[in-house]
């Protein structure tokens, strides 16, 4: 028999995994225990039986006595009188139904354990989203999709399925194990200790000569799918590129290369559990050897056989319980490593809380929102830069003013905006919207800002519902996106699709021109009238004309409603009431565009260019 020692395992690891757990799942798993120690219980019984029956059939047939504790025992079961043959079908049956009743029982607890695991593993995976979405952008964008996508999936799946559910029935295995031990020790406790030693030091020598490898084996497995899950998202969505350049080649070559290596780690992963058991099963038929010579050499044959018997019953449930303990160590191991991207990601979560779990209801009123801004001396540096991107920005923007962020390419515009949001938060600085934090600002009035970022995602849904983002589609009125639609210019165009506004949009708008798609950002931005509406280079795939019809819809809306802007091209921001430059994260200059043309030399270049 064998007892293993979890410290070899990584408890902390474990302990984590089990604190992902309510108090009332640890609770239920510790239920799950002490019934399965009762089922043990019930298997000693049966072998208990069977090595009696043996041992009377000896008995009988060599009309000896076939030792003290089964005369003892059947004293004690009150069976002494019965004849042979009765006593022996008693005994015989008695066993099979106890026998049958652990297997149906534990069948029953085992299909009850995996059901709530599978319903755990919804909930930690749901629990581990929630609390994603719920940290600034760009720790939601620090790691690729592909490997968020694993660690709340396959990782998660791994920690519930390969760890919890693993634990439980090693944990039941070994308590089966002892009962039976203990049982045994009754009938013969030199050889009861001799097996279990045996078996200890095998099951021990298996461990140590097979974890490692495990535990590599299966974390560059799921590394690697994960790489490979992205070079296939990669190369599709670098298809054009790829095309014109000739360069499909090399993707599906990195590809193949992948699931070539991934094959490998596969087949040895799956090979590695059958070593076990075959040096079990082969390790049990010596032991059940080994023990015979020894009590043959020993002891007289009646008492030889009486003691083979009730081992060789005993090994019926040993063996698969050694070999089962033996795999789920294994895989235990398998699977802590395999959730390595996973063990991470709780850790980054440690302190994260879950979203609310109610639903943000959509709102175009926006009561007592007053949309100003104001910015104190904010810096910025990102987790993983040592440069400031915003140094000490300061200003000012009154309810219902047009505002409007120029200067070079990586000057920290699209960061301000970041930080202005809250999808950032600042090194040092204040910003209030309507005198709230940015935060706080949204969860109070949930749309009174609406936001077109510079790359517009589509979702694969209906143009409705893409409209509507973030909100039950069910629950917004056509007449709603319509109006947004008009803003953006996109009557038109969604007038002249199949279903209108059921129509679908194919992945990430692949069936739209790269205007549209601006536009269909612009009019999402506006489906709730918001009263704050920030352009982070939002018309800058648009032509010219379109562009003027676009910012003049919007440029109506001023004086109720602030707006910022983001432009390149400057055409856009003439007749804003206040525009900055921004250039190595400060305000370099600022004024309205002649004010500003005057002062800034590059400013003034560009506008030239531009021939305006
Ligand atoms: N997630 C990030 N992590 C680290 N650095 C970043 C991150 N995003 C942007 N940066 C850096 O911050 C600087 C400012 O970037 P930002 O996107 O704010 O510029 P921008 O003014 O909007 O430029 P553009 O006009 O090209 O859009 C750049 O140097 C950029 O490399
Ligand atoms: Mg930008």
């Amino acid at each position: 028999m064998a007892l293993f020692s979890l410290s070899t395992f990584k408890l902390t690891q474990i302990k984590k995994v089990l604190l992902l757990l309510e108090k009332k799942d640890r609770f239920r798993l510790l239920l799950v225990l002490i019934i399965n120690t009762m089922l043990a219980f019930l298997d000693l019984l049966g072998v208990a039986l069977i090595g009696m029956a043996s041992a009377i059939l000896i008995r009988g047939l060599q009309a000896q006595g076939a030792g003290d504790q089964v005369s003892r025992a059947l004293e004690l079961l009150s069976l002494e009188g019965l004849p042979q043959r009765t006593l022996l079908i008693v005994l015989v049956c008695s066993a099979v139904f106890f026998f049958i009743l652990k297997t149906i029982l534990s069948v029953y607890f085992l299909r009850r354990i995996l059901r709530y695991m599978s319903v755990r593993n919804a909930q930690i995976s749901s629990s581990l989203v929630s609390k994603m979405l719920n940290r600034p952008v760009e720790k939601i964008f620090s790691k690729s999709i592909q490997h968020q996508i694993y660690n709340v999936t396959g990782g998660v799946e791994r920690l519930v399925g390969g760890v919890v559910t693993n634990l439980v029935v090693i944990a039941s295995d070994l308590v089966l194990l002892l009962v039976i031990l203990i049982g045994l020790m009754w009938v013969d406790p030199l050889t009861s200790i001799g097996t279990f030693f045996v078996f200890t030091a095998i099951a021990f020598l298996l461990y140590f000569l097979l974890h490692r490898r495990v535990a590599i084996l299966n974390s560059n497995f799921a590394y690697q799918s994960i790489y490979f899950n992205q070079k296939v998202s990669e190369g599709i969505n670098s298809f054009r590129d790829l095309f014109i350049k000739g360069g499909r080649e090399f993707y599906v070559n990195e590809i193949r290369k992948t699931k070539m290596q991934l094959a490998s780690y596969d087949a040895e992963i799956k090979f590695i559990p059958n070593i076990s058991k075959y040096t079990i099963e082969i390790s049990v038929i010596l032991g059940i050897a080994l023990i015979s010579g020894i009590q043959f050499y020993l002891f007289d044959s009646n008492r030889a056989i009486a003691v083979i018997s009730v081992f060789l019953a005993a090994s019926t449930r040993i063996a698969p319980a050694i070999i089962r303990l033996q795999q789920n160590v294994i895989a235990v191991k398998s699977s802590l490593s395999a959730a390595r991207p996973t063990f991470e990601l709780i850790d980054e979560l440690n302190d994260v809380n879950e979203l609310a779990k109610n639903e943000t209801l959509i709102n175009t009123t926006h009561k007592d929102f007053s949309p100003k801004l104001a910015l104190n001396d904010l810096k910025f540096t990102y987790s993983d830069s040592i440069n400031e991107v915003v140094s000490g920005i300061s200003l000012n923007v009154e309810a219902g003013k047009f505002v409007a962020f120029v200067g070079p390419s990586g000057g920290g515009k699209s960061t301000l905006i970041d930080l202005m949001l809250g999808l950032l938060a600042p090194s040092a600085g204040v910003i209030t919207i309507s005198n709230h934090s940015p935060v706080e600002a949204i969860k109070k009035w949930p749309g009174a800002i609406g936001y077109v970022p510079q790359d517009v995602f589509i979702e694969n849904s209906t143009v409705k519902e893409n409209i509507c983002l973030g909100f039950n589609p069910d629950l917004v009125a056509d007449q709603l996106v319509w109006d947004a639609l008009k803003m953006a210019d996109l009557t038109e165009f969604v007038k002249s699709l199949e279903g209108e506004l059921s129509f679908k949009i194919s992945d990430g708008g692949k069936n739209l021109s790269g205007g549209q798609r601006q536009r269909l950002g612009i009019a999402r931005a506006l489906l709730t009238k918001p009263k704050i509406v920030i352009f982070d280079e939002a018309t800058s795939a648009l032509d010219a004309e379109t562009e003027n019809r676009v910012a003049e819809s919007i440029l109506k809306l001023t004086g109720e409603c602030t707006v910022i802007f983001i432009a390149h091209r400057l055409s856009v921001v003439r007749s804003a009431d206040m525009i900055y430059y921004i250039d190595k994260g400060k305000i370099v200059n600022q004024g309205r565009f002649d004010e500003l043309r005057a002062v800034n030399a590059d400013f003034n270049n560009q506008a030239n260019f531009m021939g305006i």
